[in-house]
């Protein structure tokens, strides 16, 4: 078939028109594509999908190599985005480079800027981060990346690379027990995953668990962080990319590392207790305590309703409290038995020892019988009878204001203590004149005082009624030893405090 000038013409027309259609339509995709885009042209090099910040929080103002370890990641790529935190502006200065990817956030508000400047995250725009200690070098390029790499392809939420320092890392496993206000370190069970890790390490977080954490940026960092990520089952694979040291290492002098340990233990003291830890144990038993002492108040308010105010937030008694409850009731008991007053364990007291040879974990007094009639035995009741006795060791002996019975308190400024509830024999009962408002404070057979009987509680041997499951059946209702509930069930109970 031979084709007309007129219809060669016209193919041709045809054919032009659909190269411009398809040309305009390519070039408004690409534009439309365009105005997606609302960040910036991206800053690194490296696979847009594994951006690292490096952000150093743990520094001391007064001696540090931030410059040295901002110069050795910008040394591998001028574009790394670099956060360097602290609490304020930094003094001596801090020689930062002035580009715009390093940058410096400050985090106590101040009063001419908005809260956005002093939040953290507001400085991260990548999908990782990476916590770097003071002192460390990037040796290599793409050592970041590489990490971030391995996190994506674990079940790991964090991945550390050590520092080589003489301080190298050192894998745990940590356990902390909100309710019982306690943090307990000891060896991971499946290196190299863990969930703690003790000396210098970079970590490499998602940006977006780093932001929930609760305290993100809290000092210690190593405290702060583990403590945060074990409580939420997250662990933390230690990996084998080690970060070379500072070539001129902070705190190289005996007076900075002195000065830095000494703010470093204020701050751990204080961070342990903004987050609730009163007592951690380390491997090989060694104890920290955090909380209450002899001169410090007691550390929970009056109690109102039986219900100590921990209960409501879902926390038994602070570690330090149950122990110096057990401190108070030791030495009460060695000033009664010295003086041979009779005394049996009463009431949650009775309770706790029977179930467990200790005081019961949520609760916040100790409670004895004694004879009202040996009170005139013992010197200390003699003189709580007309006024507050201090003892030789501090506690604090006196007649109790709400009611007809005594009371030893820990010391003058910390009010924890120990009742001691008068009875007298009447008639093979044992009773007494006032009486309140619990189920507990009822009259007795004197046949369960008939003889005593020792039992172990809060680490020594007390005297307690004979027969004593039947005792306290009588003054809790049957089943008070197997079924155990707060103090004021009406209020709080044990079921329902999840
Ligand atoms: C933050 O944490 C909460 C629980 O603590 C979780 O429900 C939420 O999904 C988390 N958000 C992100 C962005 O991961």
């Amino acid at each position: 078939m031979r084709l007309t000038r007129c219809q060669v013409a016209l193919a041709a027309a045809i054919t032009l028109n659909l190269l411009v259609f398809f040309y305009v339509s390519r070039l408004q995709q690409q534009r439309r594509r365009g105005s997606r885009a609302i960040r910036p042209p991206r800053l690194s090099h490296s696979a847009p999908d594994s951006r690292v910040t490096v952000l150093i929080r743990e520094f001391e103002a007064f001696d540090n190599a931030v410059p040295e370890v901002v110069a050795s990641f910008l040394h591998h790529d001028p574009t790394q985005p670099i956060v360097v935190a602290a609490d304020t502006l930094p003094y001596p200065p801090l020689a930062l480079p002035a580009v715009p990817n390093v940058r410096l956030a400050l985090l106590h508000p101040s009063l001419d800027q908005p809260a956005a400047a002093s939040q953290p995250e507001t400085y991260v725009d990548t999908e990782f981060v990476a916590l770097v200690p003071d002192g460390t070098r990037a040796e290599s390029p793409g050592q970041l990346q590489r990490m971030a790499e391995e996190l994506k392809n674990t079940h790991a939420r964090l991945v550390a690379s050590p520092v080589a320092t003489a301080n190298p890392p050192h894998c745990m496993a940590l356990e902390v027990n909100l309710r019982e206000w306690t943090a307990s370190y000891g060896p991971a069970p499946d290196p190299p995953f863990c969930d703690a890790l003790d000396g210098e390490v970079v970590v490499v977080v998602r940006t977006r668990d780093l932001f929930n954490l609760s305290l993100p940026l809290a000092r210690p960092m190593s405290t702060s962080l583990f403590l945060q990520t074990s409580v939420r089952g997250w662990s933390v694979r230690l990996l084998d990319l080690p970060f070379a040291p500072a070539r001129q290492p902070p705190l190289a002098t005996a007076h900075a590392r002195w000065k830095a340990e000494k703010e470093g233990r204020v701050r751990r003291d204080a961070l342990l207790r903004t987050l609730g830890m009163r007592l951690v144990s380390w491997e090989g038993g060694r104890q920290e305590w955090f909380g209450c002492g002899k001169e410090t108040a007691r550390c929970f308010d009056t109690v109102v309703g039986d219900t100590p105010s921990y209960l409501y937030e879902g926390r038994w008694t602070p570690p330090c409290c149950l122990q110096a409850l057990r401190e108070t009731a030791r030495h009460v008991i060695g000033v009664l038995e010295a003086a041979r007053v009779r005394y049996w364990l009463e009431g949650g007291s009775l309770l706790g020892a029977v179930r467990h040879g200790d005081i019961i974990p949520w609760d916040y007094d100790v409670d004895l019988g004694i004879y009202l009639e040996d009170v005139a035995n013992c010197e200390q009741l003699r003189g709580a009878e007309v006024g507050s006795v201090v003892d030789e060791r501090g506690f604090v002996w006196e007649k109790a204001v709400e009611g007809d019975f005594f009371r030893v308190q820990y010391s003058e400024t910390n009010h924890l203590h120990v009742d001691l509830w008068p009875f007298y024999p009447r008639n093979g009962v044992m009773t007494k004149d006032t009486w309140l408002d619990h189920r507990q404070d009822v009259e007795f057979p004197e046949h369960f005082l008939h003889p005593l009987v020792p039992l172990q509680f809060a680490g020594f041997l007390a005297q307690a009624p004979n027969n004593y499951r039947r005792f306290l059946e009588l003054k809790f209702g049957p089943g008070a030893i197997e079924n155990p509930e707060y103090p004021n069930p009406a209020l709080k109970s044990l079921a329902g405090s999840g």
